[in-house]
């Protein structure tokens, strides 16, 4: 049985395009649904270019969560993937996807992480503090920030010279290549 995952993205979306990307030339799963709580997120757009249903639900339904919660069980979702996803996750959808939600953080959690350290803003926090290495974080989703299990980590280093850009794209490159295998794993690995 094919497992469906749905991915809830904020912005721009190039993970959430990498993982639909992924998984329709492996189709070990299947992503059958991009959730956003921006209307104009780009992330819908890719979505939609590429086939896949997508949905975007206002500030008060994040808050509430059961619209939301009635669109995963509408689509069949066995598996939820959060990929520049920046609104609190509802302590009813948490409960709906036990050990079946995931995050990635650019950075190497626990440094660098919790209310307020997304994007960009994770990267210039690693500039300025010095750290001569940086790197992604899969862990699950829990109700703190990213405070969930760790997954797993891949680092790279910060090298003299790198503006937020460099490393951000340095960052992506980890993303792209770990995400989806991380992704995979989990969800052939569902009981
Ligand atoms: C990624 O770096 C992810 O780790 C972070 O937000 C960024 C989203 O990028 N949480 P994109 O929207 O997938 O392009």
């Amino acid at each position: 049985m094919v497992r469906n995952i749905a991915v809830l993205a904020s912005g721009n979306g190039s993970n959430a395009e990498n993982i639909i990307r992924y998984f329709k030339e492996k189709g070990t799963a299947a992503v059958s649904l991009v959730l956003s709580n921006r209307r104009e997120a780009f992330a819908l757009e890719r979505a939609h270019r590429l086939g896949v249903p997508a949905v975007y639900f206002p500030k008060e339904e994040w808050a509430d969560g059961e619209a939301v919660l009635a669109a995963l069980r509408e689509y069949k979702v066995d598996f939820v993937v959060l990929a520049g996803f920046l609104v609190r996750v509802p302590s009813n959808i948490l409960r709906a996807y036990p050990s079946r939600m995931v995050n990635i953080h650019p950075s190497l959690l626990p440094k660098f992480g919790g209310k307020g350290m997304y994007g960009d803003g994770v990267h210039r926090a690693v500039l300025a503090s010095g750290e001569t290495e940086s790197g992604i974080t899969i862990h699950y989703t829990n109700e703190r920030y990213d405070e969930g299990a760790v997954i797993c980590q891949h680092k790279c280093p910060v090298l003299p010279g790198d503006t937020v850009e460099t490393l951000a794209a340095r960052i992506h490159v980890l993303e792209y290549e770990y995400y989806p295998k991380v992704i995979e794993q989990l969800v052939l690995n569902l009981g």
